[in-house]
């Protein structure tokens, strides 16, 4: 164990891709803190930052560049994991991007649509095909996918960004039921609206405008989230807290899923 965190990853070799930045980098930090041995993968060179921040925190960490959505660099992922740490018990397969945001959905065109496919939901697939056979040779554990309250239902993203995160919904239904009795679990964690990276013109935009209080307006808990509490989600998807979960969908949202947009008649005003 590596600090602060009570041993739910100890003795445990993860990787996580989007681990340079916002939702990847807070659970690599988690995850180790845990006591997990991690392999941080990013497109991004900046995951070596990653990396260096849970080394100075006494944990174990290798830093891998590539892509998540290319067969070669995902299977490599794997297989740096099993060479360098001797097994692999978790894969968090995060990356994502949401695509170029040109006009509305009669303006987006087929180039986009298979640029967010590609990494958002053949990427979560190459992680299963490659990291099941890995965890299952290791004697167990469990890869979590990052969906979105996106694909839950329309109207949180661009349509193929939409679109992708129902895909991985789905597709982490499917790979719990092909996966049996492997000793491999899978879910998804849907976060709601994050600062990270990816939202970071939203959060600037808003708070340039001196709105940002109505960024969590829709949301029951009045706020938007923290990397740091999608992390939480992801570690107990990841861990043997969640032991008889599989092939689930777990919004981590604040409650903004639980509700389609709702007119409060006067003087119930929502506290
Ligand atoms: N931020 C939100 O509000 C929010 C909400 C729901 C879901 N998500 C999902 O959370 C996940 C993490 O995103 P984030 O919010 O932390 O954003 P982020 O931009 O801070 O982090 C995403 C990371 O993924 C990396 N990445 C992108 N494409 C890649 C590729 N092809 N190969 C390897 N790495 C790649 C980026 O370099 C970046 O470091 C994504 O799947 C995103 O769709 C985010």
């Amino acid at each position: 164990m590596t600090g602060s965190g009570g041993g739910l990853l100890e003795g445990k070799v993860a990787c996580i891709t989007g681990a340079a930045s916002g939702i990847g980098r807070a659970s690599a930090l988690l995850f180790a803190s845990e006591g997990a041995k991690v392999v941080v993968f990013d497109r991004a060179d900046s995951v070596r930052e990653t990396a260096e921040a849970i080394r100075e925190a006494g944990g174990e960490a290798i830093a891998l560049t590539g892509d998540a959505g290319e067969e070669a660099d995902v299977s490599g992922a794997v297989a740096t994991a099993q060479e360098s740490f001797g097994d692999l018990h978790v894969f968090f397969a995060n990356a994502g991007i949401t695509g170029t945001a040109r006009g509305g959905f009669f303006d987006s065109d087929a180039e986009n649509w298979l640029a967010v496919l590609r990494v958002n939901l053949v990427g979560a697939f190459l992680a299963v095909k490659h990291a099941a056979p890995a965890i299952e040779a290791s004697g167990g554990g469990a890869i979590v996918c990052t969906a979105s309250v996106a694909g839950l239902r329309s109207g949180a993203g661009p349509a193929p960004y939409s679109a992708s995160k129902a895909g991985v919904i789905n597709l982490v239904q499917t790979a719990a039921q092909q996966l049996g009795r492997s000793g491999v679990r899978i879910n998804a964690v849907c976060p709601g609206l994050i600062e990270t990276g990816m939202t970071a013109p939203l959060y600037e935009n808003a708070r340039t405008k001196g709105v940002e209080d109505r960024i969590g307006l829709l949301n029951p808990m009045g706020r938007g989230g923290d990397a740091k509490e999608i992390a939480k989600a992801a570690l107990f998807l990841a861990s043997d807290m969640s032991s008889y979960v599989n092939g689930q969908a777990l919004a981590a949202d604040g409650g903004l899923s639980t509700s389609h947009p709702v007119t409060r008649p006067p003087g119930q005003a929502k506290r």
